[in-house]
């Protein structure tokens, strides 16, 4: 609602240093008035100087959504890691190889669909050389939620693939347990469909190798509802 009010420009503009710790997402804060974007390469522009959230004065850049510009599939993650935000691509660390991987076997071409996240900047806290990445909380994903809504209006995909909590969260706009969401299509108000699964880096964390090769099958199990999805829609 807040980030209609402000994308119209109702919405009172404050920036984020002058909200600074009290800042919680619910704020809108400074970003140039803008019309529609024309196109994604637009919205990309216009988003690298999103300053709605803190998490831009330590990540090395925004980490836009990346695929063809009228995607059927939009696949949605939380939000960079390191090696992403050193890139300034999504899922190209090790979530994106298993990710890969996955999507080959339920036979998903990546270069046919858009992959995004949920969250724009890379969140850590630097241990020694290392940046530990750390998940991003509700004000953050309510404050980059417009991108997703300007992503999506522009792309305009039929299906929504939301991979872990934190997309879940931005796609329903609320929180959303995955376990009871996952594994079917859900019919949004907007006449798309959604899709809920668990986070591919969810199954890098998993200890023993039964339960990783089991939750990696139920893995391109949902991402094979996307891909017959797909067909359908190809077909209709
Ligand atoms: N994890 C995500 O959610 N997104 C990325 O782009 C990389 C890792």
């Amino acid at each position: 609602m807040l980030e209609t009010l402000y994308f119209l420009g109702i919405a009172e503009r404050r920036t984020a240093s002058d909200i600074g710790p009290k800042f919680d997402g619910n704020q809108a804060v400074e970003l140039p008035m803008i019309a529609p974007p024309p196109s994604l390469a637009g919205l990309r522009a216009q988003a690298a100087g999103c300053r709605a959230c803190p998490l831009w004065k330590d990540a090395t850049q925004i980490v836009f959504g990346e695929g063809p510009a009228h995607a059927q599939i939009m696949l949605m993650g939380e939000q960079p890691g390191d090696r992403e935000d050193l890139a300034g691509k999504p899922f190209v660390g090790p979530a994106g190889q298993m990710l890969d991987r996955a999507l080959k076997e339920a036979g998903i071409d990546r270069k046919k669909v858009y992959v995004t996240n949920a969250v724009k900047h890379f969140k850590f806290v630097p241990r020694g050389k290392i940046r530990l990445h750390q998940k991003p909380n509700t004000p953050e994903i309510r404050a980059c939620r417009q991108w997703y809504e300007r992503e999506l209006a522009t792309i305009n995909p039929a299906l929504v693939v939301a991979m872990g909590s934190t997309a879940a969260q931005s796609v329903f706009g609320k929180i959303t347990p995955i376990n009871k969401s996952r594994g079917h299509l859900i019919d949004m108000k907007d006449g798309r469909k959604a899709l809920v699964t668990v986070h591919p880096s969810y199954l890098l964390r998993l200890p023993d190798q039964d339960s990783r090769a089991r939750e990696y099958e139920r893995f391109v199990d949902d991402l094979k509802i996307a891909a017959t999805q797909l067909q359908r829609d190809k077909a209709a």
